[in-house]
């Protein structure tokens, strides 16, 4: 199991700057997924690991080897597309051989590795069909079976489960992590889907216009946030102007922060905010909409900040929500939880 590492690399088309020093570790057998919208770098940031993309500075090192001058077939990496890819005219068995057949291996060699990736994928009865006659989630497990059966040392996947409905890239999500955990392969997943890098991965890098702007583990991410775009794009985040004196916030409930004084921006999770009737120590506020989803109540309440701030409290067996227009006090449950971000003017 090989780490992989990503130094410095950077990559402009013409004017455009997609890639901007990006560096990152993916310790072997792990998985580390690329997140972020459209257009921010991801496909070119896997393709630059497969050797389809020249990056103009940085190195890509697999178990500590520069591979940066190898071609895409010497780097013992494989990639699964986002479109599958897969060869109409030739059948499931033949699709996971085909890069075993230019590799001009034993015949009997093939047949067997055919039938340990099909195996591993659960396809095993299937070698005799044609991609057409598959669901989509089984042609993405034979395109997962063609990479898997050059036993590469790197998988590298781009959105593959772009194409299925929620249901089954949920199912599809967890027999992946798997898969991976089975055959302990280091592999890069690429995602615009939060909750998609939530469930599948070891560490997220968070992207954003060319920049890992955050690499953690999910909940690190989650609890920690480095910047307020990572805390919007990863959960749901209130994010707020503050004032920041002699080490806390400006604000109703004081957050203690090491940030020097002057403006800041905090950031609350939704179920870090509780709604209480009344008058009390917090930000007073008027509920502007309700709605009982069956685990949680979702308040926005408006306390007179240019967005309405958002809340989501449990819900009690039989309870419903205070009616919109109450007055009502927002509460931090927890100081601690709150985040407090170098912020000024460019963020409010
Ligand atoms: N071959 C190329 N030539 C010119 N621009 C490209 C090329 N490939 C990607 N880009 C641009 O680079 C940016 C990042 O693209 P991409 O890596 O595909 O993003 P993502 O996968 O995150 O959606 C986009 O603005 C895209 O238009
Ligand atoms: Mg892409």
């Amino acid at each position: 199991m090989s780490d992989l590492e990503i130094d410095r690399l950077s990559k402009r088309y013409g004017k455009l700057q997609v890639l901007t020093d990006c560096n990152l570790m993916a310790e072997g057998g792990s998985v580390v997924t690329l997140l972020g919208p459209s257009g921010c770098g991801k496909t070119t940031l896997l393709r630059s690991i497969a050797g389809f993309v020249e990056p103009d500075a940085g190195r890509v090192m697999v178990g500590g080897r520069d591979i940066s001058m190898l071609p895409p077939n010497r780097r013992d990496v494989a990639y699964v597309f986002q479109n599958y890819a897969l060869f109409p005219h030739l059948t499931v068995a033949q699709n996971v051989a085909y890069g075993l057949t230019v590799r001009r291996r034993p015949r009997a060699e093939i047949a067997r590795r055919v039938d340990e990736a099909l195996g591993l994928v659960a396809l095993s009865d299937f070698g005799g069909r044609y991609p057409k006659q598959m669901s989509g989630g089984q042609q993405q497990r034979v395109a997962i079976a063609r990479a898997l059966v050059l036993e590469p040392q790197v998988l590298l996947l781009d959105e593959p489960f772009n194409a299925l409905d929620a249901q089954l890239r949920l199912t599809m999500q967890v027999e992946l992590r798997k898969l991976i955990d089975r055959i302990g392969i280091t592999s890069i997943f690429v995602t615009h889907d939060q909750a998609e890098a939530m469930i599948l991965s070891d560490k997220v890098a968070v992207m954003h216009g060319g920049r890992i702007e955050q690499l953690a583990p999910p909940l690190a991410i989650y609890d920690q946030p480095s910047t307020p775009f990572v805390a919007d794009f990863i959960g749901r985040a209130n994010i707020m102007p503050v004032q920041v004196r002699a080490g806390h916030t400006q604000t109703p409930q004081p957050v203690p922060t090491p940030r020097p004084d002057g403006p800041a921006v905090m950031i609350v999770r939704p179920e870090n905010f509780e709604v209480v009737p009344g008058t009390a120590t917090g930000w007073p506020g008027r509920i502007g909409f309700a709605t009982a989803l069956g685990a949680t109540i979702e308040y926005e309440v408006d306390c007179g900040m240019p967005d309405a701030l958002r809340v989501s409290m449990a819900r009690a067996p039989g309870a419903g929500p205070l009616a919109q227009g109450t007055d009502v006090t927002l509460r931090l449950r927890s100081t601690d939880g709150a985040i407090v971000l170098a912020g000024g003017a460019a963020h409010v």
